[in-house]
């Protein structure tokens, strides 16, 4: 759902301190030229070329490296008294998407766009770290970068956590934002708990006997036994799953025979189980197992069914949700503000680094129908709305000043 009631640039910007506003022409070129140059997942070495250069010019102590395309910049405060470690957290990787728009900025990259926001996430977390290395006087302890790849698939937050990038120093809490069509610009939506929803994989292959389109009873149909699985499917979510709980489960890719009077030997399908409640792992692979096989046999068929586990849920912690969401009410002051209860059944492995550490994701507002930059994600028209840059610096700044604090 994306409202016509836009705010304002300039309602957008009052919040932003001028150090911020300031730099807001720069965030744009940043974006601009990671647009121009995407990536995929774990081949983001242009990105972190980018990356690494401009931390090296701005003196930011910083490791390169981790988990192959990622990079992890420190920034060290000046007051005393305490020594909080934040992370914050931004994806970097494009998809692969042909570009649909005709705009100057345009992916120079054939067949990959960024699609995703992924750009402007590079960008909001090197205005931050800018930002921050010409105020180290704004807080205490330290703020751990963590640009990481491959967000898309085949997933860099794991790797990256395994390559020690909460330690040393140990990070005590993390952040991160998604820039969010789904929202207009000037609103955030964040909540505690469930988020973003686990992510679930399955491949399956149904064997049966083929033979001809007219002596059916001389075969076992793979497509008959497909057809029935994919409904029954269905009444996993309908009639195992709580009704005040959420969960999908989706087959997207269903593929047997090539001719009108043939049956086939074998179909083929593909599907993703999606959830917010962590209670469900491992639940749904076994339900899939026993619907599948219960059918395959009842009908004589065989199956290999290969299930597999991509992300868990995006699951927010109360007290760094409060501080984000006191932030958001303080930074978007539009009538739309911060929205409550936001989740989405979309996944993410951000969901990584909060089964680490107590930390907040939060949704960026972006859509701006005025301008026509309200396509969704993953879309080949996606964009959106640049001055959610200003804000998205404003609010991590603002998380780091109130988390970094000397009287912590
Ligand atoms: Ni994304």
């Amino acid at each position: 759902m994306v409202s016509t009631h836009f705010p304002t640039l300039d309602q957008n910007l009052s919040s932003i301190r001028l150090d911020i506003r300031t730099l807001q022409p720069q965030l744009v070129e940043w974006r601009r030229l990671l647009h121009q140059r995407p990536e995929l997942g774990f081949r983001e070495t242009l990105t972190a070329k980018l990356i690494t250069r401009l931390l090296t010019e701005w003196g930011i102590e910083h490791q390169t490296g981790v988990a192959q395309t990622g990079t992890v910049a420190i920034l060290r405060g000046m007051q005393k008294g305490a020594d909080p470690v934040l992370g914050i957290r931004a994806d970097m990787d494009a998809l692969p998407i042909q570009e649909e728009n005709l705009v100057s900025y345009r992916s120079q990259h054939d067949g990959i766009m960024h699609a995703c926001g992924h750009d402007g996430h590079v960008a909001i977390a090197l205005g931050t770290a800018y930002y921050l290395s010409q105020h180290p006087d704004r807080f205490a302890g330290t703020v751990k970068i963590i640009f990481q790849p491959a967000e898309e698939g085949p997933g860099g937050a794991k790797p990256m956590i395994e390559s020690g990038a909460l330690k040393d120093p140990d990070v005590d809490a993390i952040i991160g934002l998604h820039l969010w069509n789904n929202l207009p610009l000037g609103t955030v939506g964040v909540r505690e708990g469930a988020m973003m929803a686990a992510v679930e994989l399955f491949d399956c292959t149904i064997r049966g006997k083929g033979g001809h389109g007219a002596m059916p009873h001389q075969t076992v149909d793979p497509i008959v036994v497909s057809a029935q699985i994919v409904n029954a499917l269905q009444a996993i979510v309908a009639r195992n799953v709580d009704p005040l709980k959420s969960a999908v489960v989706t087959v997207g890719s269903l593929h047997a025979g090539h001719a009108h009077n043939v049956i086939p030997a074998m179909a083929q399908m593909q599907g993703t189980v999606r959830y917010f409640d962590p209670a469900f792992e491992g639940f749904f692979q076994q339900r899939l197992e026993q619907v599948i096989a219960g059918i395959c046999q009842s009908y004589g068929a065989t199956y290999e069914l290969s299930y597999r586990s991509l992300y868990p849920p995006v699951i927010n912690d109360r007290t760094m949700a409060n501080l984000v969401r006191s932030i958001a009410e303080a930074v978007v002051e539009t009538p739309m503000g911060v929205v409550p209860e936001c989740q989405t059944m979309g996944g993410e492995d951000m969901s990584f680094f909060l089964k680490e550490v107590p930390g907040c994701y939060f949704f960026l507002g972006s859509a701006n129908d005025s301008k026509d930059l309200a396509y969704p994600h993953h879309h080949p028209r996606f964009d959106f709305d640049e001055t959610a840059l200003g804000l998205g610096v404003e609010i991590f700044v603002r998380c780091v000043e109130k988390f970094c604090t000397a009287q912590k």
